[in-house]
């Protein structure tokens, strides 16, 4: 997706992009392939109009799901591994793997109460990125999919949201999918962190909210 890069850094783009097409591809839970292409261009948006190093933030958009702890067994610490791992295989320079790897570590969202501040602004972009996948329409497809994935029920008014506070309470996770939008998805917009990040948010933010209302509607019978 980036154009004039030197050979040898287009070469680890194209073969970590193939790498990941190979392993997302077909992915059930939200986490697949297409996911990682629609991170990546609003990823590399942000980071055009941040001035952040497009190369970093591609490879960090391209390998942030390969190793989500959600598919480890709730190792936090797969993402940073896998990404490191790979680019190393590849000699990518130190500089960009440390940095990658940075980000794959700190980019995953893991409770309600729990901060996950990025240091850099290749961080931000990517995180802000994938933050903006899991709002509006396609956010909303993603939920129910990733839920139904795991079993979750769509609803049940006798379960509340619970505002997880640790890592360990969020990953248990198993309640409705309904209550994951409280629980995660409409606090993203507050927490988005680059400015065309926050604008973007506000449009997705208010689709989650009109589905909200028209789903209780229907629930209770109201319409
Ligand atoms: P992050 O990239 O911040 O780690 P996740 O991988 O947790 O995000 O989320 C990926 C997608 O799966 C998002 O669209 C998210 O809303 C959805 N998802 C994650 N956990 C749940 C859950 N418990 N119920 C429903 N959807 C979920
Ligand atoms: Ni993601």
């Amino acid at each position: 997706m980036s154009t004039k890069n030197p050979p040898e850094i287009q070469s680890i783009l194209d073969r970590t992009s193939q790498f990941v097409r190979e392993k997302l591809s077909g992915e059930g839970t939200g986490h697949d392939w297409f996911h990682i292409e629609r991170v990546c261009r609003n990823a590399l948006a942000i980071a055009r109009e941040e001035g952040a190093d497009l190369v970093v933030v591609e490879l960090a958009a391209l390998l942030h799901d390969v190793g989500d702890w959600k598919f480890h067994g709730g190792d936090k610490h797969a993402a940073a591994r896998i990404a490191r791992e790979w680019l190393e295989s590849l000699n990518a320079p130190r500089a960009i793997v440390d940095h990658v790897a940075l980000i794959a570590d700190t980019i995953s969202f893991i409770g309600a109460g729990v901060a996950t501040p990025m240091s850099t602004v290749e961080g931000r972009a990517v995180q802000d990125a994938d933050r903006l996948d899991a709002l509006g329409a396609v956010g909303i497809a993603r939920a129910f999919a990733y839920g139904g994935s795991k079993g979750q029920p769509l609803y049940d008014p006798n379960i509340p949201p619970t505002p997880h506070d640790s890592f360990d309470a969020y990953k248990k996770g198993g309640g409705p999918t309904i209550n994951h939008f409280y629980e995660k998805l409409l606090l993203l917009k507050d927490r988005m962190q680059t400015d065309a990040g926050r604008r973007l948010a506000e449009e997705r933010h208010v689709y989650l909210e009109e589905f909200l209302d028209e789903f209780f509607a229907e629930w209770e019978g109201k319409r």
